[in-house]
């Protein structure tokens, strides 16, 4: 094995968390689409599926370095909400608390000279910053619109992706 039992237990404890925070939301996908703004439940949904992702690149580095995979129990997600704002809030504090996660399994990594694992990490300290200041935008654009102008978030998020898919598009030509 590549990385210490110490590493190894820490970062299945990882997995956990994105596991975690895909289901977190998928359940807040599912709110936003039982209040019938389509562009917040699929936004949450790609958001989700990202997570699912993240948890997976875990898994496969634990096995790649030799470790073993333990999945921990996972805590249930909040599935009602008062507000978009509030779901939103919540996302962004979930966010937060990731970049804290993460950068204590850096901080183990450099403790114990953990190259392998620095360097796999590295990735995740980008998209951490890339997370967080995109939620902090999103919270911003629905605290601007306000629960009575929920249309203009929708709209904003439709724009936004649209965009997003182009230049993936052109990217990929
Ligand atoms: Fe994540
Ligand atoms: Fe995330």
């Amino acid at each position: 094995m590549l990385i210490s039992k110490t590493m190894n237990d820490a970062i299945n404890e990882q997995i956990g968390n994105e596991f975690g925070a895909s289901l977190q939301y998928v359940a807040i996908s599912a709110h936003f689409a039982a209040e019938g703004l389509t562009e917040l439940a699929a936004h949450f949904n790609r958001q989700a599926a990202e997570e699912r992702d993240h948890a997976m690149r875990f898994v496969q580095y634990v096995v790649d370095v030799g470790g073993r995979v333990g999945i921990p129990a996972i805590t249930a997600p909040k599935c009602s909400f008062k507000s978009v704002e509030e779901a939103v809030q919540l996302s962004l504090d979930g966010e937060k608390t990731v970049t804290e996660q993460i950068n204590a399994l850096v901080e183990l990594a450099i403790k114990s000279s953990d190259h392998f694992t620095q360097n796999f990490l590295s990735w995740f300290i980008r998209e951490q910053l890339e997370e967080v200041s995109s939620m902090e935008n999103l919270l911003k654009t629905v605290q601007r619109a306000g629960e009575t102008n929920l249309l203009y978030v929708e709209e904003h998020l439709a724009r936004h992706h649209g965009k997003r898919d182009h230049e993936a598009a052109t990217a990929a030509e």
